[in-house]
């Protein structure tokens, strides 16, 4: 491939296949260039011949095909790209990825793939709804697969619902922000990311935790990466995988990822989006503490203030601090409280009440404050809000004079 950005499209075989000649023309409009395969279904919708009309290239279809595997097409494929886009999304194709089958060239490839994965599925509201399909997409969400969900309305099978591709529009964006250059943006620029829950012991089996999954800090880190930072991340107890190129420290008190985050400095920016226990029990038991019958008290003492203790430092104060608030009620109001009250430069505060999904869901909706006011962010991916961050840190450091 000679374009300077690139991404590989899976076309499977979805009633919606033809909006993928339609997403090519638009790529090919931004100079990025596409590299298309096609399922043994998807070319019942779509011919061979129109992707590579469109594409100006082969477009690929069999995994054993003999001049392609000599050279390993499978792997090679993943590696020429930036971004591995696959649109339509069938669910048949959403179930193989998300169980680590590959007995067929597009599946084969996701599973070798070492680019970021961008879903746009498109199917029929009930295959959509149905639980296997969601667990499937819960679990490559957790492999780190990126999605751009279905719209509703109307849908080629005559019935109404959930299951619309997404609109060509809101394709680009997303390809665009995925694959804008930024290796190098932050490279001189060192970065402290903190993400997870703290667990406070009560006992050896026993703790005090929350339900941070550690999502949006991990997103962080990996988006700080890619922008070119160095980056520690600082973690407390999660599922997540590590982000690729970010030092990882493991903790698992508040005490603990205090040194650790005081052992890093000094950085450059620091993002403490970890969910840290505000309190830890006083006196932890040393032996497991039996039932007795009668109700039990525990006294908590509060933990020590990270992001305050951070935005204090006098020497080593990062020349931008940046805190989470994880709110249930008044986000904005509270949020510019804390913001004040911690003598942070920005607070991301999102809301978590009841209903929101925001602790372990893949989507945030947040505000970003500063000294000037709120900023409004739509609901988009935790790693759309990381690459949005990343930006948003671009531009400060830069007009700081810092870049
Ligand atoms: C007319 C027709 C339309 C279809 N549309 C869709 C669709 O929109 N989404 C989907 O997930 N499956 C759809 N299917 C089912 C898939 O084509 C089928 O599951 C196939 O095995 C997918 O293979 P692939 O994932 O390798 O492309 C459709 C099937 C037919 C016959």
């Amino acid at each position: 491939m000679t374009d300077s950005r690139n991404i590989l499209l899976i076309v499977s075989g979805g009633i919606a296949a033809y909006k993928a000649l339609d997403l090519i023309r638009r790529l090919d409009e931004r100079q990025i260039g596409v590299q298309c395969i096609l399922t043994a279904a998807g070319s019942k919708f779509v011919t061979p011949l129109s992707l590579s009309a469109l594409s100006g290239k082969k477009v690929y279809t069999d995994l054993f095909s003999l001049t392609d595997e000599q050279e390993m097409g499978h792997i090679r494929l993943s590696r020429e790209a930036d971004l591995i886009v696959v649109a339509p999304a069938t669910a048949n194709l959403i179930a193989k990825a998300a169980n680590g089958i590959g007995d067929d060239l597009a599946s084969t490839v996701l599973l070798a793939a070492d680019k970021p994965v961008l879903f746009v599925p498109s199917m029929n509201a009930r295959m959509w709804q149905h639980p296997a399909t969601q667990r499937n997409l819960a679990q490559l969400g957790q492999d780190g697969a990126q999605f751009l969900p279905p719209n509703d309305g109307d849908l080629a099978c005559g019935e109404i619902g959930t299951g619309r591709m997404a609109e060509t529009g809101q394709i680009l964006e997303r390809v665009e922000s995925l694959v804008s250059h930024k290796e190098g943006m932050l490279g001189s620029v060192t970065a402290l990311v903190t993400s997870g829950p703290t667990y406070e012991p009560i006992d050896p089996v026993r703790y005090i935790g929350n339900h941070s999954s550690g999502k949006q800090g991990h997103a962080i880190a990996q988006a700080l990466v890619q922008y070119g930072a160095k980056v520690t991340l600082v973690t407390g107890p999660t599922h997540e995988p590590d982000p690729p190129g970010a030092t990882i420290v493991r903790i698992t008190t508040a005490k603990e990822m205090m040194e650790a985050c005081l052992n890093c400095l000094p950085v450059d920016v620091a993002v403490c989006a970890a969910a840290v226990g505000d309190w830890r029990i006083e006196a932890t038991a040393e032996k497991k503490i039996k039932r007795g019958g009668n109700a039990k008290t525990f006294d908590l003492v509060e933990n020590a203030d990270i992001l305050k203790h951070i935005s204090a430092e006098n020497q080593n104060r990062p020349e931008l601090v940046v805190g989470f608030a994880a709110e249930t009620e008044n986000v904005i109001e509270n949020a510019t409280n804390k913001r004040a009250a911690k003598g942070c430069d920005w607070i991301i505060a999102n809301d978590v009440s009841n209903g929101t999904k925001v602790f372990g869901g893949i989507d945030n909706k947040v505000h970003l404050i500063d000294h000037s006011g709120a900023e409004e962010w739509p609901q988009i991916s935790k790693i759309a809000v990381a690459d949005r961050l990343a930006k948003k840190i671009v531009s400060q450091l830069k007009s700081n004079k810092r870049l």
